[in-house]
């Protein structure tokens, strides 16, 4: 006859001749409403959607005090993979919880500014005014969004002469970092949407910023490129910016129902490994209605999955700058 397993019981105990014998008693109402705790939990962990067991992201503290911003660039070389999609709504989720945000348009195309309702060709000033004209100041540009707590910088095709005419500046790569420099106490985070080039625009973004964040289309082709990314971000790192680096890759557009979708995720975590958030961006037609709209999804559809997973997102964020 098998021994019976004891839970809790030293090693040995069960077997020791001192030992009495084990009475089974029913349980009385007494008993059975003080029920020990098993010592051994067998639960499964759960798993996130990128194959590794999802985190505990706590709701963030509230702050009393602005100010020491992160500085993100959002940056992939390809158009399309959800850079402005990514830095208006995580954004507009990290203004939900408390913290000033300050978005900057740093892409010609000037998505971002039309994606929170600007008109491009109604601009007073937009940020090729600050980057090349010595009189104009941040406040002079910075303008509100419908978001509350969050401002941004906008951009309209201007930006596209900046390129050339900053090759001929004194410390061109800087020039971002040294204008965006009075905004960063203000602000607890500044995300800078990057065009999709690796140009003097990209590494001017890269040397403002503490950190990167990758966002990678959850598409079969998605790795291409990275590798040329990684090296540029090295070489910022190494030669301008030491502070640099990345906070994540966040892996968009994905499709958990197709084989394809799984297998692109999986070796998106095979290459990244950590770096990749555990958050996951789903596919779904409200990014684009939204940007229709010229709002972000956390207000045009705020009870949606989407504006759930920049919330997500947004709290990952916060948690991996704690950890640092
Ligand atoms: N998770 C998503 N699901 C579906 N469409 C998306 C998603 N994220 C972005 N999009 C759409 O894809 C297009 C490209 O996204 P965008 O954020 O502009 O990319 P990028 O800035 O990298 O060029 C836009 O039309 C956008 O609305
Ligand atoms: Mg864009």
């Amino acid at each position: 006859m098998n021994d019976p397993v004891i839970f809790g019981a030293t090693t040995g105990a069960a077997s020791a001749p001192e030992m009495p014998p084990l009475v089974q008693t029913a349980p009385t109402r007494e008993t059975a409403r003080v029920s020990e705790p098993l010592p051994f939990r067998h639960e499964e962990p759960v798993l996130g959607p990128t194959g590794r067991p999802m985190p505990d992201l706590p709701e963030p503290e509230p702050l009393t005090t602005h100010g020491h911003a992160r500085v993100i660039a959002m940056c992939n070389q390809k158009g399309g993979v959800g850079k402005t999609t990514s830095t208006i709504n995580l954004g507009a989720a990290l203004a939900e919880y408390g913290r000033k945000v300050l978005l900057v348009d740093f892409d010609p195309q000037g998505s971002l500014s039309v994606g929170l309702g600007l008109n491009p060709h109604e601009m007073d000033l937009s940020i090729y005014n600050l980057l090349l004209e010595p009189g104009v100041r941040i406040e002079d540009v910075v303008v509100p969004t419908g978001v509350e707590g969050m401002d941004l910088l906008p951009s309209n095709i201007d930006l596209s002469a900046a390129e050339v005419q900053l090759v001929h500046e004194v410390a061109r790569e800087q020039t971002l970092q040294r204008v965006l420099a009075p905004a960063v106490d203000d602000y607890d985070f500044v995300i800078i949407d990057c065009q999709p080039s690796l140009g003097l625009l990209t590494i001017n973004a890269l040397t403002a910023s503490d950190g990167v964040i990758v966002p990678l289309e959850c598409e079969y082709f998605a790795l291409r490129g990275v590798a040329l990314l990684k090296t540029t971000i090295d070489k910022v790192q190494q030669r301008l910016n030491p502070k640099l680096k990345i906070d994540g890759v966040l892996g968009t557009m994905y499709d958990g129902r197709t084989l394809h979708g799984r297998e692109v995720m999986e070796r998106l975590v095979q290459a990244w490994g950590d770096t990749v958030f555990h958050t996951v961006i789903r596919r779904t037609v409200k990014f684009s209605d939204s940007t229709v709209a010229g709002e972000p999804i956390t207000s045009y559809a705020g009870s949606s999955a989407g504006a759930e997973a920049y919330r997500q997102l947004a709290r990952e964020v916060i948690a991996r700058c704690l950890d640092e």
